[in-house]
């Protein structure tokens, strides 16, 4: 049983990412902190409470991070950002307030608790800005040790989402991922090289109109929206890239992927600030630390995805 923290800016793929852990029979969700991206922090932690109610599962404690990068003051998502995902994050469907608060501990000590308390159960799973894992590991070095990192972020072999060369969480914070590369840490990076090849169709998203949960109608509806930008901005996918199900599909089974061991780093100057790239001086270091995810067994995970992210819509209030 993989014990899973997902760190999210909750939006419509992050949204799919907890429903894929609450559907996973080999997973326990321990914990969400909150991030920004996608949404405000706020807005996400209100969204990760609201959603793990509508999809039965109060128990799941809920952590604000960090509102914006360490080196700035403060943090706006971008208009694309809101097209894609919705001004709510979550395609503009509405759903109920979660009747809980969010917890009073912050998310980095949650994290360094949870590091410490879990050792290798634990996979810590970052999908939006990657700001609370650096501040993680800048308080508490030793991380770099305990911790098993599964990130969505970046692109190494295939163009940036946000332009040529950036992806949009790595985007948020540069400097953070950077410091989490460079940190040495465990990290298995799950960018858009593997998380466009897992695209959901609007005619696979039909088979969850069948399922007769509030829970179910919410998501058809959110996933809707997201398949519909995908539609307007990158058309030949053929549906929505499963970004962050994915990276959390790869915590719970990482054979789902072939990766790349290689140390990386992030650009943070120039014309190429957010570039995720090989580090070139330490190219020929041992122990390469970061494994970058370049195959991917699409249908097998699509399958599970359909099944894992159905059983959560299915058992759901
Ligand atoms: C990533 O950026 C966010 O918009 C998505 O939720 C995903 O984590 C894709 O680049
Ligand atoms: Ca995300």
């Amino acid at each position: 049983m993989k014990k899973i923290i997902l760190d999210l800016d909750t939006g419509i793929d992050d949204a799919l990412a907890i429903a894929y852990v609450l559907g996973s029979p080999d997973a326990e969700l321990v914990g969400i902190t909150g991030t920004y991206g996608n949404v405000l922090l706020e807005q996400g932690v209100r969204n990760s409470l609201a959603l793990t109610e509508l999809l039965g599962h109060p128990e799941v404690p809920v952590f604000a991070g960090l509102p914006h990068a360490m080196g700035r003051d403060g943090f706006a998502v971008s208009e694309s950002t809101a097209l894609i995902h919705g001004a709510n994050g979550i395609g503009n469907v509405v759903i109920p307030d979660a009747e809980r608060p969010v917890q009073d501990q912050p998310a980095v000590d949650f994290i360094i608790e949870a590091a410490h308390r879990y050792g290798d159960e634990l996979a810590y799973v970052p999908t939006g800005a990657p700001t609370n894992l650096a501040a993680a590991l800048r308080r508490d070095p030793s991380l770099k040790d305990r911790l098993h990192v599964v990130l969505m972020g970046g692109a190494l072999t295939v163009p940036g989402n946000v332009n040529a060369w950036t992806e949009a969480n790595i985007d948020q914070d540069p400097e953070a991922a950077n410091e989490v590369f460079r940190s040495g840490v465990d990290a298995t990076m799950v960018g858009l090289d593997v998380t466009h090849q897992t695209v959901l169709t609007r005619r696979a998203l039909d088979e969850w109109r069948q399922i007769d949960t509030p829970a179910a109608r919410a998501y058809v509806a959110m996933v809707g929206h997201y398949i519909g930008a995908y539609e307007k901005n990158a058309p030949y996918l053929g549906g929505c890239g499963l970004h962050d199900p994915l990276a959390a599909a790869v915590a719970i089974d990482p054979t789902l992927v072939g990766c790349l061991p290689i140390n990386m780093k992030v650009e943070c100057e120039g014309p190429t600030r957010g570039r995720t790239i090989g580090d070139e001086r330490l190219i020929n270091v041992a122990p390469k630390t970061t494994r970058v995810a370049l195959t991917v067994d699409a249908p097998r995970f699509l399958r599970e995805f359909m099944q894992r992210v159905g059983a959560a819509l299915a058992t759901a209030r």
